[in-house]
């Protein structure tokens, strides 16, 4: 990569990351070591969870957290379409039915009255997902009375509307670490929860199936390879101890990117924090003035030298979920706009003040001469 290439997202590694990788490496236990409880401890403690298991990847922690609580074959779960794959993914993984209910147009996270119209007496979980780090609103959803796993995998550092961290409400809540988050381990994941019944299940069915106490190549259940190995968890503990640093740098980011775009006539950005509740930064998503082609605007950014990415697509309009359940464009109207106008920019802990600024002005320009181009065809 040139020097002047802004990537869409860059890792923050340093020495302390390298040292405590090249421990892991010279200590010859590379899996199922001391360094996986040493993460799975701190990780806990940081969120305020009684339990935490570290997964091969964020969609394994979902995966194995519908799996303990109990959801099966011609379930269904209710969840939002405005995600990522995955969080919809695991349910299909289980032969039950992801259930879509539209989005709250200002947090983008599930409607909890749309959530509620959901639920039938075939509902056994709601998968509420903490888009772009802003945390649902899970004190109506928890009104609801059906279980729920929380999709967090956006979400490390951000606070309820209580107040409390993310992951620490109780319910299995899925992290993921894929080299944009906000923390790293190249690939991995942690499930939290405050069931030691739940941290069991979840241990033994990452592992093949296999009990603690069980003889090797001994196992009571059907079970994945879903761990994560000693040298992932070395490099999740280094990033961990400098999760505040990580997250002050987005939100330094953040901030500038709310000063740079405020003049943008007609473009919406990320909701401020209401309340306690706070956003765990994750990406900086904006949604482009109506009326604005976004897929022109993704090339024209790119012409000029910016990364930026459509995020997310509805999930209900992609083409396996098309064809496996008969979604069409309607279903859900706000997930459907705000889909149809978000993109992603470029965003990392280490953007500097001028790459901010040259971004600003690249979207400036691009959405003036798209005007200019309306005005023309009028
Ligand atoms: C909302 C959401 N859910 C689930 C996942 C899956 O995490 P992973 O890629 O670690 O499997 C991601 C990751 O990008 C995500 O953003």
């Amino acid at each position: 990569m040139s020097e002047e290439e802004l990537p869409l997202a860059r890792p923050v590694i340093g020495t302390r990351e390298e040292q405590l990788v090249l421990e892991a490496l010279r200590s010859g236990r590379l899996s199922l070591g001391p360094r996986l409880e040493a993460f799975e401890r701190a990780f806990a403690a940081r969120v305020g969870a009684r339990c935490a298991s570290a997964v091969l990847s964020g969609t394994a922690a979902l995966h194995l957290a519908l799996r303990a609580i109990g959801v099966g074959e011609g379930d269904e779960v209710v969840t939002t379409p405005f995600s990522f794959v995955a969080s919809a993914n695991v349910a299909v993984y289980e032969r039950a039915r992801p259930v879509f209910a539209d989005i709250d147009p200002i947090t983008l996270n599930l409607d909890p009255e749309a959530a509620a119209a959901a639920v039938t007496e075939r509902t056994a979980a709601l998968l509420p997902v903490h888009v772009f780090g802003y945390p649902a609103d899970m004190q109506a959803l928890e009104r609801l009375g059906v279980p729920i796993v929380e999709d967090g995998c956006e979400a490390l550092g951000a606070a309820y509307a209580d107040g409390g961290p993310v992951g620490g409400r109780g319910h299995p809540t899925a992290f993921g670490f894929y080299a944009n988050k906000q923390i790293t381990t190249g690939e991995g994941g942690v499930l939290t929860t405050s069931d030691p019944a739940v941290k069991e299940r979840v241990d033994s069915e990452r592992n093949q199936g296999r009990a603690p106490d069980m003889d090797w190549l001994d196992h009571d259940r059907l079970g994945f390879n879903y761990r994560l190995s000693d040298v992932a968890c070395a490099l999740g503990i280094a990033q961990l101890e400098r999760l505040e640093e990580l997250l002050g740098g987005r939100a330094r980011v953040a901030t500038l990117y709310r000063e740079a775009l405020a003049g943008i006539d007609g473009l919406e950005l990320p909701c401020p924090d209401r309340g306690e509740a706070r956003r765990g930064w994750f990406v900086f998503v904006v949604q482009l003035p109506r009326g604005v082609d976004r897929d022109r605007t993704v090339l024209a950014l790119g012409e000029l030298g910016i990364p930026s990415k459509p995020y997310f697509p509805a999930v209900h309009l992609l083409s396996y979920y098309r064809e496996r359940f008969g979604h069409r464009e309607g279903e859900f109207p706000v997930c459907e706009a705000v889909a149809s106008r978000s993109i992603a920019l470029p965003f990392f802990p280490e953007m500097t003040d001028g790459q901010v600024a040259q971004v600003a002005e690249a979207l400036e320009s691009v959405l003036s001469r798209a005007r200019a181009g309306a005005g023309r065809s009028r």
